[in-house]
């Protein structure tokens, strides 16, 4: 299994190119298609990306360590909303595409490995990556051939190097457990993945850009073909710039929200129309118009917890980012501030009955993860009213681990039955079918019309003349 020898001590990526002999046929494989890829960790990153790789024409094994997923995605059902993944995994199942119990098996019959497993945050804010580490471990005790090792999870800048140490030291305990150190046949390299939750197979088909990090020839060369069918520009850096870019990307992404949200306050201070404020900047080609929609504030599995990682990562190294942490409390503001809108149009909370159309963090998606619709939720409840909360699909995961509570909060099949004898309506996640309700019929079935956008669905003269009183976000 492992061929070439060097000393044990470990020196981190000193900037030269490994070579590895066998990596050579590696490639062959993969330029011929004849090799195989695993997808290890198959959530919401990884099962868009492996079904994506099949719509390639790779073949594909996917692993991951939770049996429920594996049970789900074997009877052929997806385990969370994506729009365009069920028809995926409906169109390879067994063909292109093999669930794999066994983790190792998946590593062994691989040559490229894309490390997809979560990276959720600890206490302190940094990210806990036990799962990768266990992953590499993994790939110690099944290297039985040259590997190529992609790390597509968002992690804290030199993960990859850790992951090449912990490969090291464990194929090296399993090999023979000798003092001299012999390196098994194996690159690492960081590809991390910039798709959105809700639009993830548009994003993995139409990339802006791919980052390739990496600290070998060949695995730029492998990368380079796996990628070659998508038109997108490929960025080659070393692998911990590569990381660094992804969380560098998100928390600039997340600073653009607070930037706009404040400015938003702003201009409901002075009267201001703050979506006009967005397209008058977004128009210079130096900020861009992305990311400048004002509301109640950023949520999901992502931009929350990689930027409280990246703050930690600096400081992990003696660097304050305490503009990064301003981001942060803006955001947290943001659930507070629209409470205090919805008392302004209520006056009295307690006892009101509140439609509440949104609880994903985002449209096109059933994910609730630190959702700012159900902080807002959340703190209603404590308030004392009773809701009547609408969404498009995150309401069968809500019925399991948030049950309705009679006489507190129900669940509603439709937006219509969240208005019913309401005494406000709060748009929280910006659907695109909220945006073609039927507003004489929402009105008609109010108990009082009021409506408190957060996200600036409606037009302000639109909701006056159809009958509202409308409050919405920094206009
Ligand atoms: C984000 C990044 O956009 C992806 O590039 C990245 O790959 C992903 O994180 C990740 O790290 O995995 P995602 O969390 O799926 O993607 O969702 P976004 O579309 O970025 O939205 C994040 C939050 O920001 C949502 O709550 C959204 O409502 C909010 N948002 C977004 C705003 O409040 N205003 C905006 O202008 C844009």
């Amino acid at each position: 299994m492992a061929t070439a020898v060097r000393n044990s001590t470990l020196a981190f990526h000193a900037g030269h190119l490994r070579t590895n002999p066998r990596a050579g046929s590696a490639l062959e494989r993969v330029r011929n298609r004849t090799a195989n890829i695993a997808i290890l960790g198959l959530g919401h990153v990884g099962l868009p990306t492996a079904l994506n790789f099949c719509e390639m024409g790779w073949q594909v094994l996917g692993a991951d360590s939770s049996p429920e997923i594996l049970e789900i995605l074997r009877r052929g059902d997806v385990p969370f909303y994506e729009r365009g993944l069920q028809e995926l995994l409906t169109k390879h199942l067994g063909l292109k595409f093999h669930v794999v119990d066994d983790l190792g098996a998946a590593i062994r019959q691989a040559t490229v490995l894309f490390i997809c497993v979560g990276t959720p945050q600890r206490e302190n804010g940094e990210a806990n990556l036990s799962q990768v580490e266990s992953v590499a471990r993994s790939i110690a005790s099944n290297l039985n051939d040259y590997k190529l090792v992609v790390g597509k999870s968002t992690v804290p800048a030199i993960t990859a190097q850790w992951v090449r140490r912990t490969i090291q030291r464990y194929s090296h305990a399993h090999d023979n457990g000798a003092i001299e150190f012999v390196e098994p046949e194996f690159d690492v390299a960081s590809s991390p993945e910039f798709l959105r939750e809700g639009a993830a197979l548009h994003d993995l088909l139409h990339p802006d850009r791919i980052v390739c990090g990496i600290e070998s020839d060949v695995a730029r060369d492998i990368l380079q073909e796996i990628y070659k069918t998508t038109n997108a520009p490929i960025l080659v850096t070393e692998t911990s710039t590569a990381e660094l870019i992804k969380h560098a990307a998100n928390s600039f992404l997340s600073m653009k929200i607070s930037f706009i949200n404040m400015v938003a306050d702003l201009c409901e201070a002075v009267g201001a129309d703050v979506d006009k404020v967005a397209d008058g900047i977004g128009m210079d080609p130096r900020i861009g118009p992305g990311f400048l929609k004002a509301g109640i504030g950023f949520g999901g599995y992502c931009f929350p917890k990689d930027l409280r990682a990246f703050i930690h990562l600096a400081e992990d190294y003696g660097l304050e980012f305490p503009l990064l942490r301003e981001v942060i409390n803006i955001n947290e503001l943001r659930a507070e501030s629209f409470l205090k809108k919805v008392r302004r149009a209520l006056w009295v909370v307690q006892g009101k009955t509140i439609g509440v159309l949104g609880l994903a963090f985002k449209p096109g998606t059933d994910d609730t993860r630190e959702s700012p619709s159900m902080r807002i939720v959340h703190a209603l409840l404590e308030q004392g009213a009773i809701l009547q909360l609408h969404d498009p699909k995150a309401i069968p995961n809500l019925r399991t681990n948030f049950p309705e509570r009679e006489h507190e909060f129900v669940y509603c099949d439709d937006p219509y039955q969240a208005a019913r004898r309401a005494h406000a309506l709060l748009l929280l996640t910006d659907w695109p079918e909220y945006k073609s309700l039927d507003l004489d019929r929402i009105r008609n079935f109010m108990e009082v019309p009021v409506v408190v956008d957060g996200r600036n669905i409606f037009e302000p003269t639109s909701m006056e003349n159809a009958g509202f009183e409308y409050y919405s976000i920094g206009r």
